[in-house]
């Protein structure tokens, strides 16, 4: 660490990325203060588990905000807190824009006012929207194409406008799908409601749902369903960290996507999760829902020359393991199945 201020603030970090990148960030050694409202995170994963510093509060109570700065010696800042429901955004735009844009504008000038300039932020390979290209680098031009995927883009905008005009310095990283847990069990996924194909299909294992639809089998890939690229929760986590340290170290602004560089099939995804859960797993075959390309995998090859990041879980069987264990630990007891 090589700043005076050594404490991190992580905005959602009661989430599912936020919580791991806390643990992530305990384990390289900084202290963190948590600012969670809590309206999907999870108290208990925040103050049991990683027994951090948890403030209950929202991005866009800017007095509170005040407050944690002038008690915390913030050196740099994590923003996870978002809300994430695509199909929602698209009925209730207000409410993502108001969250997204709003919320996290009120903590960029809370940040402007107590002088902390550094700041890494979670967006989303939605901003590219439908891609003329599978494999996805940081070039392509960005069309969302709903308004989660435009909130996102909203942000990145501030924060290049933002660099220009005050020297705030900040490092974007474009996720694909997030998923697995923690190896040691403790932290995983757990929304609610879940939209994520990985819980889904392991809750089916758990006899918690009745089967897993699988939307389209016509789409021009080997087996017929979509292809999407999985990135293991960890190597999420200790990207943010390599790319935290890059800003403490005087990097550049900078973007960069967050993928595995390797896609998995839908089928592929859920025969795994029988090889590794043992258990059966219905399948529906449905139709194609409209706006999924057949096709969306993450080029990582800047974030491994300029941040020095490489994936250590890019195994989808340890991938749905480690899920696997959480949920069975989370979710297995009352399913009257697992344990
Ligand atoms: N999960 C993914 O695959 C994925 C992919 C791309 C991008 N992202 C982005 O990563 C971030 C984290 O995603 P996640 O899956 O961990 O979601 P999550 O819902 O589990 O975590 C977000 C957390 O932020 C909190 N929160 C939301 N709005 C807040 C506000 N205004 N003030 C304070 N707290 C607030 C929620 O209570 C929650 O704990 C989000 O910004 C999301 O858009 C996630």
């Amino acid at each position: 660490m090589s700043e005076e201020k050594s404490k991190i603030l992580v905005t959602g970090g009661a989430g599912y990325i936020g919580s791991h990148a806390v643990l992530a960030l305990q384990r390289a050694g900084y202290e963190v203060v948590i600012l969670d409202n809590l309206v999907y995170g999870h108290r208990d994963l925040a103050e049991k588990v990683l027994q951090a510093e948890l403030i209950v509060g929202d991005t866009s109570d800017r007095s509170l905000l005040d407050s944690v700065f002038a008690k915390h010696q913030i050196a740099a800042v994590m923003h996870f807190a978002a809300y994430a429901y695509v199909g929602e955004s698209v009925t209730d735009p207000a409410k993502y824009y108001r969250n997204n844009v709003l919320g996290t504008l009120s903590l960029l000038e809370a940040m402007l006012a107590a002088k902390v300039n550094k700041f890494v932020f979670s967006s989303t390979v939605a901003t590219y929207g439908i891609p003329k290209t599978n494999i996805i680098t940081e070039e392509l031009s960005q069309n969302p194409i709903n308004p989660y995927g435009a909130s996102k883009l909203m942000v990145e905008r501030i924060l290049s406008d933002f660099d220009l005009a005050y020297n705030f310095k900040s490092v974007t990283f474009r996720y694909f799908n997030a998923a697995g847990a923690d190896p040691s069990g403790l932290l995983g996924e757990d929304h609610s409601p879940e939209t994520h194909l990985i819980p889904l299909v392991l809750q089916t294992a758990l006899g918690l749902r009745d089967s897993i639809s699988i939307f389209g089998t016509d789409y021009p890939t080997a087996d017929g369903t979509c292809i999407r690229d999985y990135i293991h929760v960890a190597d999420l986590a200790k990207a943010h960290v390599l790319g935290l340290e890059y800003l403490l170290e005087g990097g550049k602004t900078d973007f960069f996507n967050l993928g595995n560089g390797n896609g998995f099939s839908v089928k592929e995804v859920i025969e795994t999760a029988r090889q590794v859960t043992g258990r059966e797993i219905k399948a529906k075959l449905d139709s194609r829902r409209p706006g999924d390309p057949p096709a969306l995998v993450g080029s990582s090859d800047k974030v491994r020359e300029i941040l020095g990041w490489s994936p250590q879980y890019s195994d989808l069987a340890d991938i749905i393991s480690h899920a696997w264990q959480w949920h069975e630990h989370r979710h297995g007891s009352s399913s009257g199945q697992g344990g």
